[in-house]
């Protein structure tokens, strides 16, 4: 198999009380693993199979013939992902370089987290809110359901999964509890400075 669904960086009850382990029992053992699997059937003997995640994001996302190969690679990508941008005990202030940019770029931790839930609520359907470094700066964006700024060039620092299946068994259709619980009690500001710091180190 050329790719694997990877464990998950917790325990699945670590999120508790916010994410479930039935959420993550089905998010990660059902859906994610269905994406792997997908991907893998779609790639056996074709080009893509020797890839990586990345490239294969990078070679199929304007390619229409492509399209199922790109939803499923990006998929893969995103959730894997998106497990370490949560963290049990996350939630607590950005320090050093990433508190600076988000300081500078985007006026400050509160109004982060409204332009951050403004996107997730926002995204029509199924989708992602992220926090990207783009030309030196830091941004807020939304992408629709695949979609990810690996694509685009843009580095991800971290994201929010907005798929139904990512909070309906614990919020319902409360999606705006979801994700103020992620920003308060759940981001994973190490790894945002892990992110930033190879983003920058990049960019020169
Ligand atoms: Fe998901």
């Amino acid at each position: 198999m050329a790719f694997e669904l990877p464990a998950l960086p917790y325990p699945q009850n670590a999120l508790e009380p916010f994410i479930s382990a039935k959420t993550l029992e089905f998010h990660h053992g059902k859906h994610h693993k269905a994406y792997v699997d997908t991907l893998n059937k779609l790639v056996d003997g074709k080009p893509e199979e020797q890839m990586s995640l990345e490239e294969i994001i990078v070679a199929t996302h304007h390619d229409d013939s492509k399209n199922a190969i790109f939803n499923n690679a990006a998929q893969v990508w995103n959730h894997t992902f998106f497990w370490n941008c949560m963290a049990k005990g996350g939630g607590s202030e950005p320090k050093g370089d990433v508190k600076k940019a988000i300081d500078h770029d985007l006026g400050g931790l509160d109004k982060f987290a409204k332009e951050f839930k403004e996107a997730a609520t926002t995204q029509f359907g199924s989708g992602w809110a992220w926090l990207v470094f783009d030309a030196g700066k830091l941004k807020v964006i939304k992408t629709p359901n695949a979609v990810t700024p690996v694509a685009g060039g843009q580095t991800a620092l971290v994201t929010c999964d907005v798929w139904e299946h990512a909070y309906y068994l614990d919020y319902q259709n409360r999606r705006p509890d979801f994700v103020q619980a992620f920003l308060d009690h759940l981001i994973n500001w190490d790894f945002v400075a892990k992110n930033l710091a190879t983003a920058m180190e990049k960019a020169g």
